[in-house]
């Protein structure tokens, strides 16, 4: 038979015994004939790579090394659930949704919070394209390869396409079995080595390999949670469920339809012990709006949507001795002080050290050297000492003593009027602070610079080659070859040397030359000015557009810009006026690191649209998506995200959602069809594009 037709076939079949196996749990063949077959596929895929299909198995198997992720943009924002450990505010939130909803009857779903790494996975035609981390919920990394490894996932859904289309993303949570977890565990011990400390974090790491045929080895998996398209395919969340579980997505049988919130608090209170007889951890619930037009209806905040909210479970609570507090200075200054703790096993791992935020808390929670406390997973990441246990003897009860000195440099410490925190004052030369603002700019949030973890920033610090972040940019290839430093790494307790060889140091420059290019609005984040979060960043970006239009700001007017309070502008008006920080930026600027917002100034076509705030919804004859979206921005205007009386136009192209207009009509929102907006942003129609 051909080599292209063999291909098909084999293809075909392959995906059919596969979705037979892990959709229906029946193996019509044997692994070895299964095997056979793939190793059949492989090799002539690899003869003639022309003929490889989009949905081969073969991509199941991973092989591809993929040198770093791209970054892609999601298409649909991936938002976060507002949540609460109280069931009190679960009742105060339905009582808010009732009112949202003016009294009309309503449905929740409730189903497990899985505790793994958020996936989008995007299908384009029928076939798996994508699929992307969470990131920062606008942005991710494209683990592709990756996420093909996951079996449960489809690759191809052409079949199914009279159930949930054909073009669409679903959204769910990646783990790594329990099941599977322990069996390589069981075999790092066998071979002496360091056991992976849980299966969040080790899915996490998975999905983060280069080599997607170790991230197979691994077999991750997948549980559903969302099925988003711009089609409305389904009018509630409970039809999207079981079309995606007929269309072979794993969606845990786990959810329930209830009709009131005493059906979510029998939910809750049912998968308390349940839960833990999943293969994947999880930490609590999310009750969700069933119908769709409704949580159109209740909308979104910044963050969230209104119309779900996770419960989650008190993290497991346990009692062990408080060995003595040290003191910890973080990037602006503040001294923490930490508990150190007879190790204890709490949700997976090994607790020997935890928070005790402030002097304050000490006090509160009345503790003394000795004593036994309660300790607990705070959000089962961050450990947290609760209370002292009383139930335990501590004779001797040696009290702690807040240094009175920094830790680290030995300046006086200060505290300002109502704060909690103690400070060190010199924010130019105490070593954990410079540290923690170099570590600050390099995050994943910031400048992204990862090549840099790992304690290399220390080595780079001993060794005097930088002094604050901007150093990095003038860093040298061989400034940086052979340095070295024996590391020891808090998680598995062990002493690694890192030492910087040739690939390490392309690899550090590389991701240093790349940052520039990262936008101004995380550059500003990572500059650590105080109060100056990522989203008072994005902000100022977007308000000031260049950074010596920042600079040039007084006080008046940085408190003009949205969410930009008294201590904020305070903030940012005197980070602006210190010497230390203006010789900071000047090395920003000449390295070429982007000081300026995308769309700053220079894009502006015309202001057809000044004041206006829009909306469209369809697909148009002249536009993109991206362009529509593009041009409302050059013409002055600015696209809101939902229907709202606050609406000014809502722009209808073809396939318009119903309840979009339906809204619109509802609020008296203008809708204007796409040659009235060509017309307003003063153009005609054929030469837009
Ligand atoms: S729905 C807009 N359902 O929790 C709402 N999320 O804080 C989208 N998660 O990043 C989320 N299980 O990764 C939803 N059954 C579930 C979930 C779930 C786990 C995670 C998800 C998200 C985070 C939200």
């Amino acid at each position: 038979m051909e080599a292209q037709a063999r291909i098909k076939e084999l293809t075909d079949l392959l995906n059919y015994y596969n979705d037979r196996y892990y959709q229906d749990a029946v193996s019509e063949i044997s692994d070895f004939e299964f095997d056979h077959l793939l190793k059949e596929l492989e090799k002539l895929e690899s003869g003639y790579p022309e003929f490889r299909l989009p949905d081969s198995p073969t991509q199941r198997v991973g092989g591809g090394i993929t040198r770093s992720f791209a970054t892609v943009k999601h298409r649909f924002p991936m938002l976060s659930l507002s949540n609460t450990y109280s069931e009190e505010e679960i009742r105060d939130w339905d009582a808010r949704v009732r009112k949202g909803l003016n009294g009309e009857p309503y449905e929740y779903i409730c189903e497990i919070k899985f505790d793994g790494i958020s996936l989008s996975v995007a299908y384009e035609d029928g076939i798996l394209v994508r699929g992307v981390t969470r990131g920062d919920g606008v942005q991710g990394d494209d683990i592709s390869a990756n996420v093909r490894t996951i079996r449960s996932l489809p690759l191809n859904v052409r079949k199914f396409d009279h159930l949930i289309g054909r073009s669409f993303e679903v959204r769910g949570e990646g783990f790594m079995p329990n099941e599977v977890f322990q069996q390589i565990n069981a075999s790092k011990i066998e071979r002496g080595e360091a056991t992976l400390a849980n299966p969040r974090n080790a899915a996490a790491g998975t999905f983060k390999l280069q080599d997607s045929a170790m991230v197979a080895a691994r077999k991750l998996d997948c549980f559903i949670y969302q099925y988003i398209s711009d089609d409305e395919k389904f009018t509630t969340h409970e039809e999207s469920f079981r079309a995606l579980k007929a269309a072979g997505f794993n969606v845990s049988d786990s959810w329930r339809k209830v009709e009131d919130i005493e059906g979510v608090m029998a939910y809750i209170h049912e998968w308390e012990s349940k839960r833990h007889r999943l293969s994947c951890a999880t930490d609590g619930i999310v009750v969700k709006v069933n119908r769709y037009d409704q949580r159109e209806e209740l909308g979104y905040t910044a963050k969230s949507p209104r119309w779900a909210i996770a419960y989650k479970y008190k993290a497991e609570s346990k009692s062990t001795k408080l060995l003595g507090v040290t003191f910890q200075v973080g990037r602006t200054g503040a001294v923490t002080p930490v508990a150190e703790l007879e190790p204890v096993e709490l949700s997976m791992t090994t607790v020997k050290r935890a928070t005790l935020h402030n002097a304050d808390e000490i006090d509160r929670l009345g503790l003394a050297i000795g004593d036994y406390v309660f300790v607990e997973k705070a959000g089962e990441i961050i450990p947290k000492v609760t209370g002292v246990d009383y139930s335990q003897p501590n004779p001797d009860r040696e009290p702690i003593c807040f240094p009175a000195a920094c830790p680290a440099c030995g300046s006086a410490l200060y505290r300002n009027e109502g704060e909690a925190a103690w400070y060190c004052p010199d924010t130019e030369g105490c070593p954990p602070q410079i540290k923690g603002t170099i570590e600050h700019f390099i995050q994943r949030k910031a400048m992204d610079i990862d090549s840099l973890g790992e304690g290399k920033i220390d080595i780079l610090l001993e060794n005097g080659l930088i002094g604050d972040a901007a150093d990095l940019y003038s860093l040298t290839f061989e400034q940086l070859l052979g340095l070295e430093k024996v590391h020891f790494d808090e998680e598995t307790e062990k002493e690694r040397k890192v030492s910087f060889k040739e690939k390490t140091v392309q690899n550090i420059l590389d991701g240093i030359e790349k940052s520039k290019n990262e936008p101004f609005a995380k550059v500003l984040f990572g500059m650590g000015i105080r109060f100056v979060g990522e989203t008072t960043a994005q902000k100022l970006a977007q308000y000031f557009k260049t950074i010596d239009a920042l600079i040039a700001a007084g006080y008046e007017e940085l408190m003009a810009v949205p969410d930009v309070g008294e201590k904020v502008a305070q903030s940012i008006h005197d980070y602006f006026r210190s010497e230390k920080n203006l010789n900071f930026l000047e090395k920003l600027k000449a390295a070429g690191v982007t000081l300026q917002a995308e769309n700053g100034v220079t894009e502006k076509e015309g202001n057809g649209l000044e004041g206006l705030t829009l909306l469209y919804t369809g697909t148009f004859e002249h536009f993109t998506r991206e362009e529509i979206e593009k041009k409302i921005e050059s013409n002055g205007g600015r696209l809101v995200s939902g229907v709202s009386k606050k609406l000014d136009y809502l722009i209808v192209g073809e396939g318009a959602g119903p309840s979009k207009l339906k809204k619109a009509a509802d609020l008296g929102v203008k809708t204007i069809s796409e040659q009235e907006f060509i017309a307003m942003i003063g153009g005609d129609a054929d030469s837009t594009d």
